[in-house]
């Protein structure tokens, strides 16, 4: 073996007994438990998904680890601790930790939320040579050690994953709180045909789930869209309504152009002139990209039948636009 593969070696090393160490704290911390139970984790999936606790200390897991024979740069390396001019210390202190798994069931970082209101509320593993960010997907090594799955489930956060996972939906995975990547949906490609967006309902996540469905549309995807009603994250909608009710959500999944239909109509008047001219534009813009022409047929019907515009108008200009766009 080359020294570069010894050396990650070291890293994933590092990181697993961080991960037994938070386990271990988190059984041993009441507070920790109790945060968990209080947002309806249960001890089955604390344990499936090896959750922990880091301390409220400066150092613990940094002392914990030399013990253990790693040398500071090793573990400064692996991102569990901060490298000041001070000197070194944990990086996660006082967290509900949550081990993040590469395909091969490798831990190569962590996300740690905190326990109350502090910020920020969530704090992940700066990029390592073991862990970049936008090359994995949190829960991807369980979802695909469960063979049967033909489709996979997107959300934002690890709470949402877990908390469906719980529920027997298995086909979870977050894409840790970054843009979805180019990268992530190969990844994707590689277990399933068909996925579901379903990040959060307020607008940052209404706008991440437009700029996630281009990314996933581009590597060949069918991609469908899963609408939480108004101010609400998975997580919240399964403690609120249960799981059946999330369950009618992903049966009402609607497809990426209906989707993107549905934004451009958002807050818009269609008995005002210029709002009812805009969305139409908005929609031939949209229509303009689909390849299949019944589909095309189909959606500017619709449009027609909507607004009063001609469909021959309608088709006459999503024609130009395609001819301008070859
Ligand atoms: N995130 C992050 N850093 C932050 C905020 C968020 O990395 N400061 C990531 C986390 O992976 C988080 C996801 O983005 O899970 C979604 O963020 P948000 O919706 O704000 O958090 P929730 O997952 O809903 O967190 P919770 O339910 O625990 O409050
Ligand atoms: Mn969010
Ligand atoms: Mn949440
Ligand atoms: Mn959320
Ligand atoms: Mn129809």
């Amino acid at each position: 073996k080359d020294e570069n593969t010894k050396y990650k070696e070291r890293l994933y090393k590092a990181n697993l007994e961080a991960a037994r160490f938070f386990y271990k704290n988190l059984k041993a911390s009441k507070v920790a438990v109790n945060y968990l139970l209080s947002r309806g984790i249960d001890y089955k999936i604390i344990n499936r998904f090896g959750l922990g606790f880091s301390l409220n200390e400066w150092n613990s897991l940094l002392k914990y680890l030399k013990k253990l024979g790693f040398k500071d740069e090793e573990i400064i390396s692996a991102g569990l601790v901060i490298n000041s001019d001070k000197g070194i210390y944990d990086r996660f202190r006082n967290r509900i930790m949550f081990p993040i798994f590469d395909i091969k069931g490798r831990v190569i970082g962590f996300g740690g939320r905190v326990i109350d209101d502090s910020k920020p509320k969530y704090l992940n593993t700066s990029e390592t040579l073991i862990f970049e960010k936008g090359k994995n997907l949190y829960g991807l090594n369980y979802v695909i050690k469960n063979k049967s799955a033909n489709s996979i489930i997107i959300v934002e956060g690890y709470m949402d994953c877990i908390k469906l996972h719980q529920h027997g939906l298995e086909n979870v995975v977050a894409s840790l709180g970054t843009a979805l990547t180019l990268e992530q949906a190969k990844l994707l490609k590689r277990y399933v045909n068909d996925i579901y967006i379903c990040y959060d309902s307020d607008a940052a996540g209404q706008a991440a789930t437009l700029r996630g469905l281009e990314i996933l549309e581009s590597v060949g995807l069918n991609v469908k869209v899963i609408n939480i009603p108004q101010g609400k994250d998975p997580d919240e909608y399964v403690n609120n309504y249960g799981i059946e009710e999330f369950k009618k959500l992903i049966d009402e999944a609607i497809y990426i152009t209906d989707y993107r239909i549905l934004k451009a109509r958002e807050g818009k008047n269609l008995k005002n002139q210029f709002d009812k001219i805009q969305y139409v534009n908005q929609v031939i813009n949209i229509l303009s990209k689909l390849k299949d022409d019944v589909l095309i047929h189909h959606y500017s019907e619709q449009l027609s039948n909507e607004t009063g515009i001609a469909l021959s108008v309608i088709i006459e200009k999503i024609n130009k636009s395609r001819t301008l766009s070859i």
